[in-house]
């Protein structure tokens, strides 16, 4: 691999023997790929931020790492265990937050900004077009690629670390712009109003694609709300990292425009697949004793959806709605915390219903909006689902 007289430097301890470590790793990595060089980035996200995932054994590579170099650039943290204000009110042990808040005092000890969020860039960590960055949580890739016109590759927690510790990341992937041209068609003859509708094209079409770049013909255009998850939904079932919506991600008109890209082969969805998929997320037709939403975190808009729905409302179950701590001052800031509290639900920060240990509350059921976490709760929290709309999930508890 061809490195700068910097990466070099680096790579030989002159900058340290953290840098050191993390350069060698990061060559390794690179060479696996055949990447011909490293590429400076502009931003990392990091995830592997969980006790409920890491474990002590993660813990103690941040620790460790802790003692050998800082990031030396804008590096958010994934979502977390518990929310670190809130933790006793929702009934996490304190066990699990201790260890929970060791990890977090671990990345802040080498600057990584303890946002705890899946949604950086609804606060502040939004990249230009086609600038490199390495983010490694799936959805934010998806959407980082896709909707921003970024350039990453679907790091992993350590990766996205070690490449914000040197600054640059091994060149391979979606970090060359061919690679990130489309290779399947998807002409989808359906409504959308709800962002579970659209949740059910991306986990229907994830699962066919895997890790291929679709791209979608859509009736009419979605929002961001409704693109941020889509890309959760492609990246939960498959393993899509990029992908294009003719009219309105930035790359698409480039990404339709290459020799292999066949007009002719076209797979056609309609409104009979996306209720066949929609239906096939719940695994149960139970009314759900928490419904918690906001996966990928919560915009301050879908916040003020949920606020609408719920005024003048006395909820007869629990409501969560996940999100960073940074959206929730603007949701009181709004009055929109106000409203949601006094319906008796609740704006949880810095975690969210997959990776906090939610399986040791006393639910049985939890209703979601999200394709991605319909996909998830039932293995990683061992509880049943009901996926549905907001609108449809609120009635429920209402
Ligand atoms: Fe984010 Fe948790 Fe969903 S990390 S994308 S809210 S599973």
């Amino acid at each position: 691999m061809q490195l700068t007289k910097y990466e070099e430097d680096m790579y030989n301890g002159e900058y340290g023997e953290g840098k050191a470590e993390c350069m060698e790793i990061l060559v390794s990595l690179g060479k696996i790929y055949n990447a011909e060089k490293m590429v400076p980035i502009t931003s990392a996200q990091v995830s592997g931020v969980s006790y409920k995932t890491i474990g002590d054994a993660g813990l103690d590579f941040v620790v460790d790492l802790g003692k050998k170099a800082d990031v030396e650039l804008e590096t958010m943290l994934n979502p977390a265990g518990v929310d670190i204000e809130n933790w006793k009110e929702l009934g996490f042990s304190e066990e699990f937050t201790k260890k929970q808040i060791d990890i977090i005092k671990g990345y802040e000890s080498i600057g990584v900004m303890s946002t705890c969020t899946c949604t950086p860039y609804l606060i502040g960590n939004t990249p230009l077009l086609h600038e490199h960055v390495a983010w490694s949580e799936s959805s934010a890739v998806c959407y980082v690629n896709s909707v921003i016109g970024a350039k990453s590759n679907r790091e992993g927690g350590p990766s996205a670390l070690l490449a914000a510790i040197v600054g640059r990341t091994p060149y391979y992937g979606n970090h060359i712009t061919d690679n990130r041209k489309a290779d399947m068609i998807f002409d989808v003859d359906y409504d959308f109003t709800t962002e579970a509708e659209i949740g059910a094209l991306g986990y229907y079409v994830g699962q066919i694609v895997n890790d291929k770049n679709p791209y979608f013909r859509l009736n009419s255009n979605p929002g961001r709300n409704n693109l941020k998850t889509l890309g959760a939904a492609l990246a939960s079932s498959g393993a899509v990292s990029i992908y294009h919506v003719e009219n309105v991600t930035p790359e698409a008109e480039f990404a339709k425009n290459h020799e292999t890209f066949n007009e002719t082969e076209v797979i056609n969805i309609d409104s009979e697949i996306i209720k066949e998929s929609l239906d096939g997320l719940s695994t149960t037709d139970k009314i759900p004793d928490l419904v918690c939403l906001g996966c990928p975190h919560a915009s301050i808009s879908e916040i003020q959806t949920v606020a609408t729905l719920v005024k003048g409302k006395k909820l007869k179950k629990d409501l969560w709605i996940c999100t960073s701590q940074a959206i929730k001052a603007i949701s009181k800031q709004c009055g929109y915390l106000d409203i949601i509290e006094a319906a008796g639900g609740k704006i949880v920060s810095d975690t969210c219903m997959v990776v906090a240990p939610v399986e040791e509350l006393d639910y049985e059921v939890i209703g979601v909006n999200s394709a991605k976490a319909a996909n998830y709760v039932p293995n990683m929290c061992k509880l049943d689902v009901v996926y549905d709309t907001v609108e449809n999930l609120i009635k429920l508890i209402s």
